[in-house]
């Protein structure tokens, strides 16, 4: 595709090149492509370049922008605080941070009530396994520190929570040696239940009774907490999972951890992720969708019963960032909720992404390139496998990665296959005609790629 890059644009695309590091990427490979994308303006779940070219952000940045792109009330209430005050002195607070923690402890289910603000996920998740650790030395229980992930989730990129999970051991092969007391339990994945369960409901038993047997064998007086995203990347666990989970933590004393991260804020087509089975964690972790991204804002939210160990003099929790409480993304995070709220987001995430979730079953029908599609609400995954067909000149999975890849942006879609599956996390705003427009578009492009291959079919 040829874009014409104007002068600003190839002055841009220079700085970046220059002096920019980029998430996940270097420089001599972003110059290879004709140098990053550089975006101006945005709306809905649209973004526009630096030459006036419109493009559909399929994940709204990473999952995280809730609200869509472009909302000036959004913008206008940070105005609004940055000419009141911007910052607050030591061992003092603001009024956007003071209502956003009783909106969240308004929002977050049952005695959720207690919030520690912070700049982001993997922040969140940081503050909440501090928060476990220091709940048990408390109480008297200082050897219980070990923490439970699951295999194939993630859960940030920061020096801790790094170690948790395992989406990817290249994420974190530069960064040995992995902290002790972690331990990794099955991903509840009912498509390839890994302890061979054939249905979701016998994978999430068995997925969730294995975390019982790992607190077992590693001793349970040793085990702090148990930390879950409730759909990991459009992985959903069968019905039985999230309350079982409760369960076995009740009874062995052990914390439960909620990373609502992606899941937080109606992304699930309900307010929280755990609220499609009525959990309540002990701790939920917040990042993203608390503000659309719209400012670098997060939050650890803890029970009542779990706060109450922290309170007394010299007793509270010794942890701090300078950023956290931020009261200019606070306000940022209080419109964006109140958006939310106001334009039945959370609804809309049902309806569109149970509508999005059929169209992308449609292509399955069609592409022997597609395997199955899974997700909740707006958090859709759908896989792309070249084992599953037989090419006559093979070529490897990122070669054929490449080619779809370039069929999406050359329809117009920021949309990326990394691994084994399309991840789809839009604005909540998304329409059905939204949906019509993306899956025509990855439609064309697998018609191409496997076209390509030779291995077009009409299903
Ligand atoms: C489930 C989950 N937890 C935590 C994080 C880390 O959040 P952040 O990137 O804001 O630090 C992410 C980021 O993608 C995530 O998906």
């Amino acid at each position: 595709m040829n874009i014409v890059n104007s002068d600003e644009t190839v002055r841009l695309k220079d700085a970046a090149l220059n002096h920019l590091w980029m998430h996940n990427r270097d420089w001599t490979e972003a110059a290879e492509e004709g140098g990053p994308l550089v975006v101006s303006t945005g709306h809905g779940i649209r973004v526009t370049d630096t030459d006036g070219k419109s493009w559909i952000d399929v994940n709204g940045g990473y999952s995280s922008v809730n609200v869509g792109f472009g909302r000036l009330e959004i913008a206008e209430a940070v105005n609004e605080q940055m000419h009141r005050i911007t910052y607050f002195p030591q061992r003092t607070t603001t009024a956007p941070t003071a209502l956003l923690a009783e909106k969240l402890a308004e929002i977050t289910p049952g005695s959720l009530s207690r919030v520690f603000p912070v700049s982001g996920g993997s922040e969140a998740n940081e503050t909440s396994l501090k928060i476990a650790r220091a709940y048990h030395n408390r109480r008297g229980e200082p050897e219980r520190n070990k923490i439970i992930s699951r295999m194939g989730s993630y859960h940030g990129a920061t020096g801790g929570v790094l170690w948790l999970g395992g989406t990817d051991a290249n994420s974190r092969c530069d960064y040995k040696p992995a902290n002790p007391g972690f331990l990794y339990a099955p991903h509840p994945d009912p498509t390839r239940c890994e302890l061979g369960g054939e249905t979701p409901s016998e994978c999430a038993v068995r997925c969730a009774e294995a975390v019982d047997k790992l607190i077992v064998e590693n001793n349970p007086s040793t085990v702090a907490a148990v930390i879950a995203e409730p759909v990991a990347n459009g992985i959903v666990p069968g019905d039985e999972y999230w309350p079982i989970l409760r369960e076995i933590c009740d009874r062995h004393g052990v914390l439960l951890i909620a990373d609502e991260v992606v899941t937080g804020f109606g992304r699930t087509g309900k307010m929280f992720g755990v609220d499609n089975w009525g959990v309540v964690p002990d701790i939920m972790s917040l990042g993203k969708g608390i503000v659309s991204s719209y400012l670098p804002i997060g939050a650890s939210v803890v029970t009542e019963e779990v706060a109450n160990h922290f309170v007394g003099k010299g007793n509270h929790f010794r942890h701090v960032f300078t950023f956290s409480g931020h009261p200019v993304s606070a306000a940022a995070s209080l419109k964006n909720i109140e958006i939310i709220e106001n334009e039945s987001l959370v609804d809309n995430a049902l309806e569109v992404g149970t509508y999005f979730k059929e169209q992308l079953e449609g292509l399955v029908v069609d592409h022997p390139l597609v395997g199955p599609v899974q997700g909740l609400g707006l958090i859709l995954r759908m896989e792309i496998d070249i084992s599953r067909v037989e090419l006559a000149d093979p070529l490897t999975h990122e070669a054929v990665s490449r080619k779809l890849n370039d069929c999406f942006t050359k329809h117009s879609l920021i949309l990326a296959l990394y691994g084994d599956a399309l991840i789809f996390g839009p604005p909540l705003c998304i329409t059905k005609q939204d949906v019509d427009e993306i899956v025509h578009a990855i439609d064309l492009s697998l018609w191409e790629v496997e076209g390509d291959l030779g291995i077009a079919q009409i299903g």
